[in-house]
């Protein structure tokens, strides 16, 4: 397993961003650490995130290993069906590890309303068992409920009543909503999702640990990274902290007048956790008329397509790239007698080495090019690190929206496009 400490390289932002930017946002940033950590800032009803991996019971712990196992040891595929916050977590820890760790099939629904979509679903399916979990903290969502209602149709008139209520099972509010009236009549296994924490911030919750854990991944790996990162920002303090580095340079760029950030990857499996931190920091910040836009980039594929722009594009963007100290496998590039495409120089190294040197070369030529960039290095792609992960970024993007004089906690710009959607459909 991958275990080492999360690191923070400034290297690039030489001559962008200075000692001098540091200390006089640092007021700030102690600032902002303080509320975060004292809980009595903007948003305070919802840092039940902060200490939850530390707070997750053993109890809680057994009943999602218990049910997740239980999904996982069967051969049926596993719908999960969920949005943003209730989704993109879950999402980006399977894509980035599960390939190498289950051998079924786990489908995402309820994150888009293409009928199409949903009509291969079942197709993809009808032949086969299906497990279904459900997730919405609101329980209203149109997009997941529309999904859950065509989905629990279809395995209607696949099973037994009876059959059916063990192969629904619900992550939802512990009171409130449509989802959780269903789970109650129905009587389907459920699970809470605390108040005190919002979708974004509900990876480590029964939101994201129910179906990594019915994925076969190790859940207490995964809390064990948020906690290695929690205790390590308490322990260094605002300073040091990296999570509040990290959030201090953005701001530092954003009001020098660098006002996107990409980050990229230099490995495709992490394109759902680029999502992921897309949500984040796009609902934590873009609010009271200011944002940093948040992109991602999958290298070194985009660099044949968006890296055209970033090298000579407007400057007006910063980029952090998030790189894997260790790779498991080695793909070795083998050498060939005629060596007709010119690659036998590269003969014996691995495919790995390559793209480190892409990382290398590509953060130096977007750097000499006017971008400032960072790099976010972690051991490489285990729960533990994925954990660290989540939790740097999370602590990182409540600091930053404290930093940017917003609330990070709340979305109240997402409701305006859902006004005008029942306006139109004739919602009652
Ligand atoms: O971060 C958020 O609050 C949102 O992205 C929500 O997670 C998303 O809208 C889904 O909401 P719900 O879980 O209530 O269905």
């Amino acid at each position: 397993m991958f275990k080492k400490r999360l690191k923070l390289n400034t290297k690039c932002l030489k001559g962008f961003v200075s000692e001098r930017d540091f200390r006089n946002i640092l007021p700030e940033v102690e600032k902002a650490h303080a509320a975060l950590i004292e809980k009595n800032s903007r948003g305070k009803e919802f840092l039940g995130w902060v200490d939850f991996p530390e707070e997750a019971g053993p109890e809680f712990l057994k009943k999602i290993e218990t049910t997740g196992g239980r999904i996982n040891s069967e051969k049926d595929a596993v719908i999960v069906i969920g949005i943003g916050g209730s989704y993109l977590g879950a999402r980006s820890i399977i894509e980035t590890l599960a390939p190498r760790i289950i051998g079924k099939d786990i489908f995402f629904a309820g994150y888009n309303l293409s009928g199409d979509f949903l009509n291969r679903l079942l197709s993809e399916v009808k032949d086969r068992d299906v497990n279904v979990i459900v997730i919405s903290k609101s329980g209203t969502t149109t997009e997941p409920a529309l999904a859950f209602r065509i989905i629990k149709d279809f395995l209607m008139r696949k099973y037994s009543a009876k059959e059916l209520k063990s192969r629904i099972i619900c992550v939802t509010d512990k009171e409130k909503g449509a989802l959780k009236r269903l789970a109650e009549e129905e009587g389907y296994e459920s699970f809470v999702i605390p108040d005190d924490i919002g979708g974004r911030f509900s990876v480590l919750t029964a939101v994201g640990l129910l179906p990594v854990a019915s994925a076969g991944i190790n859940i207490r790996e995964l809390l064990d990274g948020a906690k290695a990162q929690r205790k390590y920002g308490l322990k260094s303090g605002a300073v040091k902290d990296i999570s509040c580095r990290y959030a201090a340079i953005r701001n530092i760029l954003y009001r020098s007048g660098k006002k996107i950030e990409i980050l990229s990857s230099f490995d495709n499996s992490l394109h759902y956790f680029d999502e992921w931190w897309k949500q984040l920091f796009g609902e934590s910040e873009g609010k009271n008329g200011r944002s940093i836009f948040p992109a991602s980039c999958d290298f070194s594929t985009d660099l044949h397509s968006m890296g055209q722009l970033i090298q000579q594009g407007e400057r007006n963007l910063f980029e952090t790239f998030l790189v894997a100290e260790k790779n498991p496998e080695k793909c070795r590039i083998p050498t060939v007698s005629d060596d007709l495409d010119n690659l036998n120089y590269l003969a014996g190294k691995s495919v790995d080495h390559v793209n480190r040197k892409a990382y290398e070369a590509t953060r130096k030529a977007h750097f000499d090019g006017g971008v400032p960039n960072m790099t976010v290095f972690f051991g490489g792609k285990s729960a533990f690190c994925l954990g660290q992960l989540f939790y740097f970024f999370e602590k990182a993007a409540a600091i930053s929206g404290y930093l940017a004089g917003v609330n990070p906690f709340d979305q109240p710009g997402v409701e305006a496009y859902k006004r005008e959607m029942f306006k139109l459909l004739g919602k009652p």
